[in-house]
């Protein structure tokens, strides 16, 4: 039976039209024990879901519908390493990576927990032996930074981590992340770091993409600028990678590469080598609690009935909201200034995994298959575009994200966040009712027309969803926990909405046309084979590349 025309769909049509006007501040005031049955926690993960837009009654009809979707048994088929990637014929194992190596399991004849474990393995001896100086450059020097080269997963994913985690860093190695194709972003990025003491991870799933091959061919034409010897990439280029082949055709040695599978997902890769640069920077043990974390929301995520389930309720909410309030985004804000990464990663891994418009079976969804995420850290979020949360037309359901201990104590500084985290989601919640802005206007010595013409200004409907996401610490375990659990929440969507969460299709139609287009700057002809808008912006930029005295490579500007 098709998801909207079911019977659990129907009955949350039917249950939404009843409560839509029910107000969850009254609801709040009708059950005292709201917040506590609305709540859940998990080993430094708290999870307050009580300002929702929910009554038991539709925890029940969301979890019919969850049931529905046969979840449990979707859920061992990924764990167990079934190919649910069915577009490309490929198991979806990101869990293994976290998983404690003591059980079998076999892909393609290879044995799962034994490849995983002999990856970690060279990892902790390559961070070893490049922090202890073992490793080093080639005038001899130790290395003083990394620099990652890749995009997507094999960027945001690091990168958000080593924001989210600088503090745990050890300190004897600069992080550094170059993805954007746009070449300032690879010359600033070298303006402040020395070739004898740099040491490049180039990070791509498949090592043939576009930006990290361009970004890496171009810090190799640098580092030899500096170095003079080819001999000398060896000790200051590594990669990592599922393809071999194209490493070494690279020039990269395979004794230099670090290898992972194509079992794991590049929005889902950060638990693998793809998490090089974050084992560097903050040291193997470091790495270790990450991995650690993420596997206790796994076991959690697996083993607790879906009632009590996180990543579940949070999938439900969600649907809650997008297919049946009609929510087209949703917001997420960490009250921590580490996480300020944390929107751009999660970006990624809902968007480019459920933004999908046909279900498993090649027909078009008459539904929402994920809202558009978006979000900045508060308190600066708040000065920003809280306006639209808090008045705006549209119901944007937020996720506020805050820790209980601060890294950096500074006098009142981390009461004021928290204080400032929970006051907007009671402010989302509660609103301001048209008799209190009244009574706030006449206090302020406001009467009639001037009174009246205010009022509607002042007024905030309120009754605006909200999860209140509590860490104890941000921590290596904590963080990896919390990114586990998104990671699940965005499975257990994917579940419902019937579609493949694990391609990336969508992201090839662009990349095709770039390189059709890339040549054509270079041609003695006007292009004239697209749209009359494309072949007008191909010629306005060819007669610009044209009036332009072509510069020798020395002359660039990351030399
Ligand atoms: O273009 C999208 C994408 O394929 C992402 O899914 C992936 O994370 C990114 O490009 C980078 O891919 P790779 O690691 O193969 O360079």
């Amino acid at each position: 039976m098709y998801l909207s025309r079911s019977a659990e769909w129907s009955a949350l049509v039917s249950h939404f039209q009843d409560s839509v006007n029910q107000s969850m501040a009254e609801l709040f005031v009708s059950d005292t024990e709201r917040a506590e049955r609305f709540s859940l926690s998990l080993k430094g993960v708290h999870l307050d879901y009580s300002k929702n837009r929910i009554t038991p009654r539709t925890m029940e009809l969301l979890m019919d519908l969850v049931r529905r979707s046969d979840i449990e048994k979707k859920r061992q088929a990924m764990f167990e390493g079934e190919r649910i990637n069915f577009t490309e014929a490929r198991a979806v194992l990101h869990t293994a990576l976290r998983r404690p190596q003591d059980y079998s399991m076999t892909i393609d004849g290879e044995d799962v927990p034994a490849e995983v474990s002999s990856v970690l393995e060279q990892m902790r001896l390559f961070c070893d032996q490049v922090l202890s100086g073992q490793w080093r450059g080639y005038t001899g020097e130790r290395m003083t930074d990394v620099v990652n080269i890749g995009i997507g997963g094999s960027d945001l994913g690091p990168y958000m981590v080593t924001e989210a985690l600088k503090s745990f860093a050890h300190g004897k190695l600069r992080v550094h992340f170059v993805s954007n194709v746009d070449g300032s972003h690879l010359a600033e990025t070298l303006k402040g770091i020395a070739p004898e003491t740099t040491l490049f991870v180039v990070a791509s799933k498949t090592f043939t993409t576009q930006e990290t091959l361009a970004n890496a061919m171009s810090a190799r034409a640098w580092f030899l600028a500096g170095a003079g010897n080819q001999a000398h990439v060896a000790r200051h280029f590594v990669a990592v990678s599922t393809n071999r082949e194209k490493v070494e055709e690279f020039g990269i040695d395979a004794s230099n590469m670090f290898r992972f599978w194509d079992w794991v997902g590049g929005r889902y890769s950060l638990w693998s080598a793809i998490g090089l640069s974050i084992a560097l920077y903050l040291g193997f043990d470091r790495f270790s609690e990450l991995l650690a974390g993420a596997h206790a929301m796994d076991e959690h995520f697996l083993n607790a009935p879906l009632e009590q389930n996180m990543p579940v309720i949070l999938a439900l909410l969600g649907i809650w909201y997008n297919n049946f309030f009609g929510a087209h985004s949703q917001a997420f804000i960490p009250y921590d200034q580490y996480l300020h990464r944390f929107p751009a990663f999660l970006q990624q891994l809902d968007m480019e995994s459920n933004g999908k418009r046909v279900d498993r079976n090649g027909v078009e969804t008459d539904y929402a298959t994920g809202p558009v995420i978006w979000g900045e850290p508060g308190t600066n979020a708040q000065h920003a575009f809280f306006q639209l949360l808090h008045q705006g037309p549209a119901i944007i359901p937020v996720d506020f994200i805050i820790p209980l201990k601060t890294r950096n104590p500074a006098g009142e500084q981390h009461d004021m966040l928290v204080a400032n985290c929970f006051a907007q989601s009671e402010a989302l919640m509660r609103g301001k009712s048209e008799a209190e802005a009244r009574l706030e206007l006449e206090a302020a010595g406001y009467s009639g027309d001037d009174l009246q013409k205010l009022l509607p200004h002042k007024v905030f409907p309120g009754n605006r969803p909200t999860n209140t996401i509590v860490l104890d610490e941000l921590d290596p375990f904590t963080l990896g926990s919390l990114i586990a659990l998104y990671e699940q929440k965005v499975f257990v969507q994917g579940v419902v909405w019937n579609i493949n969460s694990f391609d990336q299709w969508g992201v090839e139609l662009g990349k095709q046309l770039a390189k059709a287009i890339l040549p054509e700057f270079g041609s003695v002809t006007p292009a004239d084979s697209h749209d009359a808008s494309t072949n007008a912006l191909i010629n306005r930029y060819r007669k610009f590349r044209k009036s332009q005295k072509p510069q020798k490579i020395d002359q660039l500007s990351i030399f």
